[in-house]
């Protein structure tokens, strides 16, 4: 899904405050190499940067880059925004924390499994993910979901199964209300925090 022309206007689509989340996996840790994956228009990627982080957010959306970087200047912080599809994403090095909010499922199923795979492979040992996305309920509500926004739900349970081995800090599967955009309305979320063990 294209969120450019959200993104070209001037008020923040999903608004400015960091995601509860972030900031829980924020304190786990001091400072430290971050990457966000589909970071939007960056306000995790800020807060982290605020928190001291050196911070990596990529975006296919050349416009979420340009409000990523004015957020960061309103801010007063340095990230360093790459416009670039996560599918080919060069990691390049390994990262303390490296997080991706609500942007896994909008890959093919296929792709969105590798791309965690690289995620978990480029966090050094010790350091933490967190993964937040859509799974898919027992209903035809889901379906429709998938096919009218172009969606690849992961299954009850899936997000976590991915991530035996390491220490699971938190999960959740749960209703999620979402009112940072249009009408407020309610999406099926996985939510992960995890530590790679050393
Ligand atoms: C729902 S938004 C979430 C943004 C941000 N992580 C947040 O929580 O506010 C999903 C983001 O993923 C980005 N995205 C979707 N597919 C992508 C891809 N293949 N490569 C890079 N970014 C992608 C979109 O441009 C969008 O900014």
């Amino acid at each position: 899904m294209d969120f450019s022309k959200e993104y070209a206007k001037k008020r923040f689509f999903w608004g400015i405050k960091p995601n509860k989340s972030v900031v829980f996996v924020a304190g786990l840790l001091s400072r430290g190499k971050a990457l966000d994956i589909g970071m939007g228009e960056g306000k995790n990627a800020v807060f982290l940067a605020k928190k001291g982080f050196n911070v990596k957010g990529v975006d296919v959306s050349s416009e979420a880059i340009k409000k990523s970087a004015i957020l960061a200047k309103r801010k007063n912080v340095k990230i360093l925004p790459e416009c670039a599809d996560i599918k080919n994403f060069n990691f390049k090095c390994k990262y303390d924390l490296i997080i991706s909010t609500f942007t896994l499922h909008f890959l093919p199923k296929k792709k969105s499994l590798e791309v965690l795979k690289k995620i978990k492979a480029f966090t050094k040992p010790g350091g933490f993910n967190l993964v937040a996305l859509f799974i898919r309920e027992n209903s035809k509500c889901s379906e429709a979901m998938e096919k009218r926004f172009g969606l690849y739900l992961y299954e009850v349970g899936e997000l976590k199964r991915l991530y035996s081995g390491w220490k699971i800090v938190k999960y959740a599967e749960k209703k999620e209300l979402d009112n940072s955009h249009g009408k407020a309305h309610y999406h099926n979320v996985a939510i992960i925090i995890a530590q790679k063990v050393k």
